[in-house]
């Protein structure tokens, strides 16, 4: 266990070896943050996976033993904060289940057991005895369950997966790890995990506004104190769900014969030279979960493919699916591609883009077989409406 501040504990599993998060790479690892609050009736915000219950209950014992425990605030039924609520249970079957209304819906579904409910509305107040706990329903960010509470008297938000970052380490705090790779992984998780919920990301961010925070302890990863981080994490999520984006461009593509990766090469090399700030990332050594990284401030999302079967390569075809889910906004870009004995119309990619939420601002460029100079001296028309539209607004 972890002292987070007076009477205040992290509780929770550090899960080193998850390299796949439901299709999310996690190279790094994540942890499952539960925190344990010492007062008359002792409270467990969240739990953990449910194959991480025994380094939980080991660590709530070398506090007090788990059967003292009267409240369980559940703010997520997603298993991977409720998966042990079951185990803890069998330690203190007198705690009452805390959670919202859609919680209560969702645990039952689950766990199909009749637990001790107590549903709890945005604004209410549950006092554990010298302190309160103050609950706001935050539906879509991620479920539409979700809640965070806020622990008054010590200003401890408890966030969930909001704030989160799947990172393993020992640290617990934001400011004991050097180096970006914190506010890197916080990206990577908005990205793939909160994006589609923006506009529900907004309304929570106003209802935060009211809150003093010094901590912010979130369900994944590291916990943000003291300025300046918890002030820049809170902007950067103001920022990404607002999608103020940046001049900045992704090209993605995957490639047969290299064909494909040539005009990828151009189009970056044109946009570079008009010091256009512009990734270049091929599908077969990106993980599509790190391009939704990538593209998070990116305005310009630009897309390859050759033709294969007379469509496109499956790993753009599932890129353009992941993008659809994640719901870009304020995007725009082209297509391109290479192709063999006939020309396909690349109809389908085209329409893949678009649907993913991404304006096409021009017609692609594909060519046959091998792209000779004159076919890439011809991307300089498509790479300048690139840099006119970037530096549009
Ligand atoms: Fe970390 Fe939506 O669960």
């Amino acid at each position: 266990m972890i002292k987070i501040g007076e009477n205040v504990y992290w509780v929770g599993y550090i899960d080193w070896n998850l390299r796949s998060f439901h299709g999310y790479s996690t190279p790094y690892g994540t942890t499952y943050n539960a925190y344990l609050i010492l007062d008359d009736k002792p409270t467990l915000i969240d739990t953990v996976k449910g194959y991480g219950s025994g380094d939980m209950l080991r660590r709530i014992s070398e506090i007090i033993h788990p059967s003292k425990i009267q409240y369980i605030v559940s703010n997520h039924a997603e298993m991977d904060h409720s998966g042990a609520i079951d185990q803890l249970l069998d330690f203190c079957p007198q705690a009452e289940v805390v959670c919202s209304p859609k919680g209560k819906e969702g645990l039952l579904k689950h766990f199909k057991k009749n637990w001790k409910f107590k549903v709890v509305d945005s604004g209410e107040t549950l006092s554990i005895g010298k302190r309160n706990l103050q609950f706001h329903l935050t539906p879509m960010v991620h479920w539409p369950d979700s809640m965070i509470t806020y622990l008054k008297e010590q200003k401890i938000l408890f966030s969930n997966d909001s704030f989160g970052q799947h990172y393993a380490t020992p640290e617990r705090f934001v400011d004991e790890v050097g180096g970006d790779i914190i506010f890197r992984e916080a990206a990577k998780y908005y990205a793939n995990i909160v994006m589609p919920y923006s506009s529900q990301v907004i309304k929570a961010l106003e209802g935060l506004q009211s809150l003093n925070m010094e901590f912010i302890c979130p369900s994944h990863g590291l916990i943000w104190r003291k300025t300046p981080n918890i002030e820049t994490i809170i902007d950067l999520y103001d920022k990404w769900a607002n999608s103020r984006l940046s001049e900045q461009a992704v090209i993605v593509y995957d490639s047969m014969w290299h064909s494909t990766e040539k005009i990828a090469l151009r189009i970056y090399e044109l946009l570079d030279k008009e010091n256009i700030s512009v990734k270049l990332l091929n599908l077969q050594f990106n993980h599509i979960s790190d391009v939704a990284a990538d593209l998070l401030s990116a305005k310009a999302i630009i897309v390859g493919s050759p033709v294969l079967n007379n469509g496109m390569l499956p790993s753009i075809a599932s890129f353009l699916s992941y993008l659809k889910g994640l719901k870009p906004k304020n995007r725009f870009g082209f297509t391109f591609g290479s192709y063999g004995w006939s020309k396909p119309s690349f109809k389908e990619l085209e329409e893949a883009l678009k649907l993913a939420g991404v304006e096409l601002i021009c017609e692609g460029s594909y060519f046959q077989y091998i792209p000779d100079e004159k076919d890439l001296a011809s991307l300089s028309a498509l790479a300048g409406k690139i840099k006119t539209k970037l530096r549009e607004e």
